[in-house]
């Protein structure tokens, strides 16, 4: 196994996730690890995250230096590296010229990190300090313009050290200089697995919750249903799903949710019918934030008076992934900007007095997804587009009716019906329909219309924390603009959304 150890680096789970990608198990310690527990560990490798303090400010983060006499080989990433050049004698200073961004890696020593490579690429880098002096010992194996000491090596004692981020997508050859240090450098074996994974998720849930009772919302979108399956491998019935309908769903989508998860997941599963609740506490609310709020207090009350039912639970199961957690938390757990109030993870436990189970918080999506079809989940499910809690009250901007959430629906579907007939359903992260606040003139069978427009939103992502908006071909464009435009009465324009995220989000709301 291989120990990332956490310096505060947004990124520290990517690198798990590379190493992960790899057939390597592998672990996130924070810094104040002790050198007992890491021996105790026995791992084959350590790596030493980046991580946004400079290594001479008051209470940047350090772990013991004993780590270096271990004998096990170390990869120092960006900050981490930097750790490493300064606990071993070396010099960091600020840099002359700060890098953030792309960069041109020049390549001057090629084994092992850089092997197989071209000796001039790009990388990404992001740093306000460069190494000045090396420990003895120690060679530069990579340098770009600015950044003389961008890469160093110490064959001997096999550290190892990059100032660029290996792993974000855009440093390119970033993966294969992970892979190289796993194998080349570190002697890994290719053995780990998303079966791995479930085998200890499971024991780890198991030893938890003993022979307690788990309470669990169900959405029926991937997350929480592979969670709670996990979890119902885990401790069988004793496992309680709720799913509440709060009027907010797509077409039919409470019928077909009801099909798959009750055919495919054996579960005990409790469908609560909220509807009017929800309509009614909507009503006349138009700020986006306020909607959020509204709907999730409502579904913690609605939650919890099911929940209050089932005698004797102490925890509650989640499927939060990695990216909610990064963007509801500063890397040290401190309050941070929030960017939308539903990625606040925290809500639901603090006012049920419940423990909380969360099997995939260190996984992103396509690792989920993945674990989801071992698990035997079924297709149809694991590869659904993410629906957002609040449902379709996000994607009527303005008022919330019941007439307007028909006209959402018959819109939407249409959008999906043809996004799934020309074979993109899978390839977008999201595609849907959003209704918009305004009213446009129009012309129909020689007369003048006066009626609403629909905008068309499809984004490509890996993780939702970027995205970019899908190049639909013009012809599937002006298919759904058509269907749209004749099938759902009161819409006479459509338009679509060429905004990427950042600076849009992906939802309008
Ligand atoms: P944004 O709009 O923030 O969306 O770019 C990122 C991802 O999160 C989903 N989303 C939500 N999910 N409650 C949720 O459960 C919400 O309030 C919410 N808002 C956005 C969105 O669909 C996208 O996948």
């Amino acid at each position: 196994m291989i120990i990332v150890i956490d310096f505060g680096s947004q990124f520290n789970q990517l690198i798990a996730r590379r190493v992960r990608e790899n057939g390597v198990y592998c672990q996130v310690e924070p810094a104040d690890i002790s050198i007992k527990k890491i021996k105790d560990m026995n791992p084959v490798g350590i790596i030493l995250s980046g991580g946004p303090s400079s290594i001479y400010e008051k209470d940047s983060p350090t772990i013991d230096k004993s780590l270096f006499d271990l004998g096990i080989p170390v990869l120092g990433i960006c900050y981490g590296m930097q750790f490493m050049i300064h606990a071993l004698g070396g010099t960091i200073k600020r840099a002359d010229k700060r890098e953030y961004g792309f960069a041109q890696l020049i390549v001057k020593e090629e084994k092992p990190l850089f092997t197989d490579m071209e000796t001039k690429f790009q990388c990404w880098m992001s740093h306000g300090d460069s190494a000045k002096e090396l420990p003895e010992n120690f060679v530069v194996t990579a340098s770009t313009e600015n950044t003389e000491i961008a890469a160093i090596a110490n064959h001997a004692k096999r550290f190892y050290g990059l100032q660029l981020h290996p792993e974000v997508e855009h440093s390119v050859n970033g993966s294969l200089m992970i892979k190289h240090f796993l194998f080349d450098v570190c002697g890994c074996e290719k053995n780990w697995s998303m079966k791995s994974f479930s085998h200890g998720a499971i024991t780890q849930i198991k030893d938890a919750v003993g022979d307690k009772k788990v309470i669990m919302g169900l959405s029926g979108g991937v997350d929480s249903s592979v969670a709670a399956t996990l979890i119902h491998k885990a401790i069988g019935n004793n496992l309680h799903c709720i799913f509440v309908d709060n009027g907010l769903l797509r077409q039919n989508e409470k019928e077909n949710l009801e099909k798959s998860l009750t055919s495919k997941l054996d579960m005990n599963i409790k469908f609560v019918d909220a509807k009017e609740k929800f309509l009614n506490a909507l009503k006349d609310i138009t700020d986006p934030e306020t909607k959020r709020k509204i709907i999730g207090k409502l579904f913690i009350e609605v939650f919890d008076a099911e929940a209050q039912k089932i005698e004797g639970a102490q925890f509650l199961g989640q499927g939060t992934l990695y990216p909610d957690i990064i963007e509801s938390k500063s890397a040290f757990g401190g309050p941070t900007s929030i960017i939308k109030s539903h990625h606040n993870v925290g809500g639901l436990p603090e006012e049920m007095n419940l423990k909380l189970i969360e099997p995939l918080q260190l996984l992103f999506k396509d690792e989920v997804r993945k674990l989801g079809l071992d698990l035997g989940i079924d297709e149809d499910l694991i590869w659904r587009q993410p629906f957002p809690g609040p449902g379709l009250a996000i994607r009527i901007m303005g008022n919330i009716t019941k007439d307007r959430l028909s006209v959402l629906r018959k819109a939407d579907t249409i959008l999906l019906e043809e996004i799934r007939a020309a074979g993109l359903y899978k390839k977008l992260w999201q595609s849907f329909a959003v209704l918009l606040p305004i009213k446009s003139v129009g012309v129909m069978g020689d007369k003048r219309t006066f009626a609403n427009c629909i905008a068309i939103r499809a984004v490509t992502s890996n993780d939702a924390m970027t995205a970019d908006w899908a190049k639909l071909p013009h012809d599937l464009l002006g298919k759904i603009s058509n269907r749209i435009i004749n099938e759902v009465d009161k819409i006479n324009r459509v338009v679509f959304d060429i905004t990427s995220k950042p600076p849009g989000t992906i939802e309008w709301e």
